[in-house]
């Protein structure tokens, strides 16, 4: 579907994110013809730049980001609707003059008086860009018109400012209007997985606690932190990604069908599910974290945590965490969830193992059966998108010998559609007002629920993370969070 008329105000544009992201998503958006005409893009920052200046950076980002092709007849038509309004996020001038360019391109180029405004910035600015969104009118919407603001993670660093932030930004604009991004939810395996469960007849009988024995979600990265300890050292594996992309693949995974695929429907189910989580007993043997050293990423030296720029030579930031979880539901009672993320672990893939209980009775004599694995679905999230099935299966021969053997669906192979990329999906998804893939506050605030006391044992214990070399998976104490339970990580 095209988004109907309507312009889309940026703030942050000088950011990462807006760079290799938000500003190659909407050239790709226009390039796949999902633009309304007359689309406006605004950018606000503090620089001393004109419309050309702007236009000239989302052009570089576009030219070493954007994942269409670049055709110049789209790029010269989208950036004849480029504005930029030089301001801080305190300013009121600098919002006046936002508001008029605004109105200006309402009436120039027809936007229709609808208008997003995409809050690339850190969390500390949001109160400030709402309140003078709010002075200046541009968060109040006319008849017949809509106003939508789009936040980024992290919402909070735990319940009380993340509470305190919704209360910010809800007080000028209504939770309806409210998108707030998890990236993880515009990923194209991420929504299949609702398409798995909630289109077939084949899986769901199985999903529960009678035929499921754990379920792992892994969130691994081969990289570092990159340039972005700053942000990093502050934050950690835990609330980085736990407390958003795991927690809501967790959500996904365990959800009641929904009645409808409407907002309302799948972020009650999801509520649900967060609402019903519980922490392991003891945090100190139910949870681990983990700082990466120096080691090997395939044949590239790397260095450890504490010798990358900006960080704090004192830090105690785990780059490694995981936990395990249960959900009390009917659906899923004595399940354990175990989930992990960490940065330059062995290879990247991000993936869902639904791991079932073993066969009740093997009648097979000569079968080593202590040999056969569990039949696991598993939903390969990223890269190399699919589903995988493993199952046993009778090595060819005289014997009896049963093996397990995997049966895979690839996105490569039996389709030739081309994924959008997260951001495109999301943006589009806010510029047409389809919140379902968005978490509401409630889910924000659930999750940090879980979160935040584990984070409290972990600084309570003042013990700083355990060592694991670059390019392995995580440190001894993963293992042995499962080890004791009698299981083990599956080595994606
Ligand atoms: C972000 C985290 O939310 O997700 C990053 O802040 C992480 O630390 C990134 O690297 C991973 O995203 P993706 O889409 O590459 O899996």
């Amino acid at each position: 579907r095209i988004a109907g008329p309507c312009s889309l105000v940026m703030f942050g544009v000088t950011g990462d994110l807006a760079r290799k992201k938000l500003m190659p998503a909407i050239y790709d958006l226009a390039n796949r013809g999902l633009l309304p005409p007359g689309f406006s893009l605004v950018g606000f920052a503090r620089r001393e730049w004109e419309d050309q200046d702007f236009a000239k950076i989302v052009h570089d980002s576009v030219r070493a980001h954007a994942r269409t092709e670049f055709r110049e007849e789209v790029w010269r038509s989208l950036a004849e609707g480029f504005r930029f309004v030089p301001g801080s996020f305190d300013d009121p001038e600098a919002f006046e003059l936002l508001a008029r360019t605004v109105r200006e391109l309402d009436e120039q180029r027809g936007s229709g008086g609808n208008h997003a405004f995409y809050l690339s910035i850190p969390p500390a600015w949001f109160g400030p860009v709402c309140d003078q969104l709010q002075a200046s009118g541009l968060s109040d919407p006319h008849p017949g018109t809509w106003r939508r603001v789009v936040v980024e993670k992290p919402f909070g660093h735990d319940l009380e400012s993340a509470q305190e932030l919704n209360t910010i930004v809800e007080k000028v604009f209504p939770a309806d209007s409210v998108f707030r991004i998890d990236h993880y939810l515009g990923k194209e395996t991420v929504q299949n997985l609702l398409a798995l469960r909630f289109a077939n007849q084949l899986f769901e009988p199985v999903w529960n606690s009678h035929y499921v024995d754990h379920v792992q979600i892994t969130m691994a990265e081969d990289i570092g932190i990159g340039g972005r300890a700053g942000y990093y050292d502050e934050v950690g594996a835990a609330r980085d990604v736990i407390q958003n992309h795991l927690l809501q693949l967790l959500a996904l995974t365990a959800m009641e069908p929904p009645i409808a695929f409407t907002p309302r429907a799948v972020q009650a189910e999801k509520v649900k599910v967060l609402a019903s989580v519980r922490l392991p007993e003891d945090l100190s043997t139910g949870t681990a974290r983990g700082r990466y050293v120096a080691g090997w990423q395939g044949d590239e030296k790397v260095p450890g945590y504490l010798e990358e720029d900006g960080v704090d030579p004192g830090s105690r930031t785990e780059t490694y965490a995981a936990v395990k979880l249960s959900v009390h539901t009917r659906r899923w009672a004595g399940v354990p969830f175990y989930l992990r993320a960490g940065k330059r672990l062995g290879k990247r893939v991000t993936e869902i193992a639904v791991m079932l209980k073993r066969a009740p009775h093997l009648p097979f004599t000569d079968t080593a059966t202590e040999e056969l694995g569990q039949n696991a679905i598993v939903i390969r999230i990223q890269p190399d998108e699919g589903v995988t099935l493993r199952f046993g299966s009778k090595v060819p021969g005289t014997q009896m010998e049963v093996r397990d053997v995997t049966m895979d669906f690839g996105y490569g192979a039996s389709f030739t559609e081309s994924s959008p990329e997260a951001y495109e999906r999301l943006i589009l998804d806010v510029l047409l007002g389809e919140p379902p893939l968005f978490p509401r506050h409630e889910e924000v605030e659930l999750s940090w629920r879980i979160l935040d006391p584990i984070i409290e044992s972990w600084s309570r214990s003042r013990s700083v993370p355990e060592d694991y070399p670059a390019g392995t998976w995580g440190p001894p104490s993963a293992d042995e969070l499962l080890a004791r339970d009698g299981r083990a990580w599956r080595l994606p």
